[in-house]
């Protein structure tokens, strides 16, 4: 039978002459040499042999100067975002708790989260020695401003301005978190041998240090939960909001600006 028929013959892989079996209607396969074999034996055992490590177990490098200054910079300007979402909170509570009494307790959960990322961010401003905005003035007056004028148009231009505020809070924790996953390689050393670890050593465990760890999964929650403040708003009537759009843009137009005025002032 044709279709049975192996042919053996000699073909010139990369200037080297290896042995090769024909099957027809199937591309040339090279037959591993004994040295290949040998070697990928010996890449099993090595891996089957090699140490698992824990976070115990290992020394992280450090953070180079880019790192270090873009840290910060997240610090600072997300402590700076939710000291204004905080007072925007403020804001509106302050202005629609008495008049509408069903909203109250909506209010109150957006805002005690508000509350504990500001603090949060706080804390970490403390214990990592990073400098406030120069602007917290101004964004304290800016955010309640912002919070009680939407909410003496009406409640459901209040709302529109959560949906603001959170669409581009949102996105912006979306954008940290990125740079935090793809940009935060530090050298990872063995802390008896103070060898550095291969790739094949650092497993997803360890691969980022505990406070690398904690920064990412604070952002992570928090952008979780901006994202259920722009689903309370929508479900609250924030487009029904006149004029929705103008509100909506205008207020996600002076977020952004904060946003880049704290990162760097
Ligand atoms: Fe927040
Ligand atoms: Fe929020």
């Amino acid at each position: 039978m044709i279709s049975r028929q192996i042919n053996i013959r000699q073909a010139s892989v990369c200037g080297r002459v290896v042995s090769s079996y024909i099957h027809p209607g199937r591309s040339i396969q090279p037959i591993r040499s004994l040295h290949e074999s040998k070697k990928n034996e010996e890449d099993i055992s090595r891996d089957a042999s090699a140490k698992k490590y824990y976070g115990e177990d290992v020394e992280y490098g450090a953070l180079s100067k880019a790192q270090k200054a873009f840290l910060d910079r997240v610090i600072r300007v997300d402590q700076a975002g939710e000291l204004g979402a905080n007072y925007i909170y403020m804001g509106q509570y302050a202005v629609l708790a008495s008049k509408y009494p069903h909203l109250r307790p909506v209010l109150k959960h957006m805002w005690e989260q508000e509350i504990h990322h500001h603090n949060t961010f706080n804390a970490l401003q403390t214990n990592r020695r990073v400098r406030p905005s120069l602007l917290t003035p101004l964004w304290k007056v800016g955010a309640v401003a912002i919070g009680a004028g939407t909410a003496l148009i009406s409640k459901e231009a209040a709302m529109a301005c959560t949906v603001a505020v959170e669409t581009v809070i949102g996105g912006h924790y979306n954008q940290q978190l990125r740079v935090l996953m793809n940009q935060y390689d530090v050298p990872i050393y063995d802390k008896k041998t103070g060898e550095k670890l291969s790739d094949d050593e650092i497993t997803s465990e360890i691969e980022h240090s505990p406070e690398l760890k904690e920064l990412k999964d604070q952002i992570s929650t928090f952008r979780d939960q901006e994202l259920e403040h722009l689903d309370t708003a929508l479900k609250h009537d924030a487009e029904k909001a006149v004029p929705y759009i103008l509100l909506t843009e205008g207020i996600k137009l002076i977020c952004r600006g904060a946003i880049w005025g704290a990162e760097r002032i």
